[in-house]
């Protein structure tokens, strides 16, 4: 099948894409390449490449000619980076979105939105998010996410329009932008800079590896329901200070690195996904901690030429206003 994979050039965008052309689909990559997105991602991969905007309607027609599927990974994605403004949020993640699902309505195609479990909102001990719990994102980033979830959902009802929904966990792995506290801490632990625990590290959040989520993706894109929305959660459930002493032993740092700073407004406490909805069509996760994490450290460290290049101009930037303060 011809496949559209929107954000293919993003963390988890290019292992799906290089994972389904493996699998002998042609693949065409669309990605706008922001700060996130890396061509170096698809290094070797056989994909066709496009660089454009998901919510430039001839940009999405072009590159969708053919395709008999969306796949659509494109996104800000940066929890931090919305708090300091949402409108690049509200493009991408909401508009960006309709455009595609205008497209895959008009050809009638399917469509795969990938989401997030943010768009739940924190939840209490002992209690998973549901499929059909109600929405209460908490940050910019959820609420653009949540947006446009129910934009899918409104063009499965309205123009009965093929598509289904992924909500995956925090996911980690190779290849991912060293801003999210996986590859920030690994990359800062190797060059002995601090790692800025916000505020008591007792947050949750539910570890899912790459390929497991790319292999719930696929899954859905071949087997969900139009109008299904399938959690993607890897059950690793780990508090950030405990995740940060696995990441301080693993790189042979130890807890002088560790800075408790200021904590992010809004923060979100705990995440956990029920999923047995994506389990009954046979899906599980294949990675644990103990074997990825220890993966994604030696991967950082046999790969500082992919990373070391991104730790300059616009992201030193960022880094300094996300951070100096709270780390002065
Ligand atoms: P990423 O930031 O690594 O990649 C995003 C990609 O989208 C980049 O290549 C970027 O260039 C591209 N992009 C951004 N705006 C675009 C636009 N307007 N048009 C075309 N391309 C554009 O993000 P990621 O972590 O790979 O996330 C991919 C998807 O998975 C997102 O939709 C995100 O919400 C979702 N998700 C991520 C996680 C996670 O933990 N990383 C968890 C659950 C869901
Ligand atoms: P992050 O990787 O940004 O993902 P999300 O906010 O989408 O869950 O953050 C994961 C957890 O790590 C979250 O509880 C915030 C925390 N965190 C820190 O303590 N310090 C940091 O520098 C970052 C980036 C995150």
């Amino acid at each position: 099948m011809r496949i559209l994979v929107t954000g293919g050039a993003g963390f988890i965008g290019s292992h799906c894409a290089k994972r389904l052309a493996a699998a002998g689909d042609e693949v065409v990559v669309l990605d706008k390449l922001t700060y996130s997105g890396n061509r170096a991602n698809l290094e070797g991969a056989d994909v066709e490449f496009v660089q454009g905007d998901i919510s430039d309607g001839d940009a999405v027609g072009g590159a969708a000619e053919g395709c008999a599927a969306i796949l659509n990974f494109a996104a800000e994605t940066h929890v931090d980076r919305s708090i300091f403004g949402a409108a690049e949020f509200i493009e991408t993640d909401v508009l960006g979105t309709y455009v595609l699902l205008d497209y895959a309505r008009e050809h009638g195609i399917r469509f795969v939105q990938v989401s997030t479990d943010e768009v739940y909102g924190d939840v209490s001990e002992g209690v998973s998010s549901k499929e059909d719990d109600p929405l209460r994102p908490s940050s910019p980033y959820a609420a653009s996410k949540a947006g446009g979830d129910l934009q899918v959902l409104a063009a499965v009802r309205t123009y009965g329009v093929n598509a289904s929904i992924t909500r995956g966990s925090n996911t980690y792995g190779p290849n991912q932008y060293p801003e999210k506290i996986i590859p920030l801490f690994i990359t800062n632990a190797l060059d002995g800079e601090s790692l800025p625990v916000y505020g008591d590290g007792r947050q949750t959040r539910d570890w899912l590896h790459v390929e497991d989520h790319c292999a719930g993706v696929e899954l859905v894109l071949r087997e969900g329901e139009p109008g299904g929305v399938y959690n993607v959660g890897g059950g690793e459930e780990v508090e950030n200070r405990d995740l940060t002493a696995r990441i301080l032993e693993l790189t042979g740092t130890d807890e002088s690195l560790v800075r408790h700073v200021e904590d992010r407004p809004g923060h979100d406490r705990r995440y956990s996904l029920e999923t047995s909805r994506l389990r009954s069509l046979g899906w599980e996760p294949r990675h644990t901690l103990a074997d990825g994490l220890p993966e994604t450290v030696a991967w950082y460290r046999d790969n500082r030429d992919w990373w070391a290049p991104i730790k300059s101009g616009e992201y030193l930037e960022y880094y300094r206003r996300q951070y100096a303060a709270r780390l002065s």
